[in-house]
């Protein structure tokens, strides 16, 4: 068993090689296409993609649908669960580290995601809006280049 073949039975992990097609009867049966498509996946395949932990790319479809189920609840494993996880994929190229390495941080991502670029572009406009309105609601405020504030009291 190498677990190329991992598809979701009823939404839970199963190896294509080891179910009966008796058992898929009325079940629902998702594979990675559809996962794939579905966008289910998405930011695990880009971390795989970013931190080359894929090189011939044969055992991938398992190993995310696989993480996928191990990240399912939210939570981050540690690495040594990962591997456990795992244990059922045989990967011949990569060793698995850069895997590990791509499930941990799409787990810690998850539950902190990194803002994305529009909302920090935002974020630093609303600031500058309120900046500027507490500088123009200052008695200290003058525009660059204007005359400056009356003196007041006895100068
Ligand atoms: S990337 Fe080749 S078997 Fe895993």
């Amino acid at each position: 068993m190498c677990g190329a073949c991992t598809g979701l039975l009823n939404g839970e992990a199963v190896r294509g090689c080891l179910t009966f097609a008796v058992q898929c009867d009325g079940a629902e049966v998702e594979t990675i296409e559809g996962l794939s498509d579905s966008g289910a996946v998405a930011d695990l395949q880009r971390a795989f993609q970013e931190r080359n932990a894929l090189q011939c790319g044969y055992c991938t479809p398992g190993i995310l649908i696989s993480a996928r189920e191990l990240l399912a609840d939210g939570n981050v494993p540690s690495r040594a669960t990962i591997r456990e996880h795992l244990s059922g994929h045989y990967c011949r190229c990569t060793g698995y580290q850069a895997i590990v390495d791509a499930i941990e941080a799409v787990a810690r991502a998850r539950i902190s995601p990194p803002p994305r670029a529009g909302e920090e572009a935002s974020k630093a406009s609303r600031k500058g809006q309120v900046s500027a309105r507490s500088e123009q609601a200052s008695p200290l405020h003058r525009p660059a280049g204007g005359p400056p504030p009356p003196l007041r009291g006895g100068g």
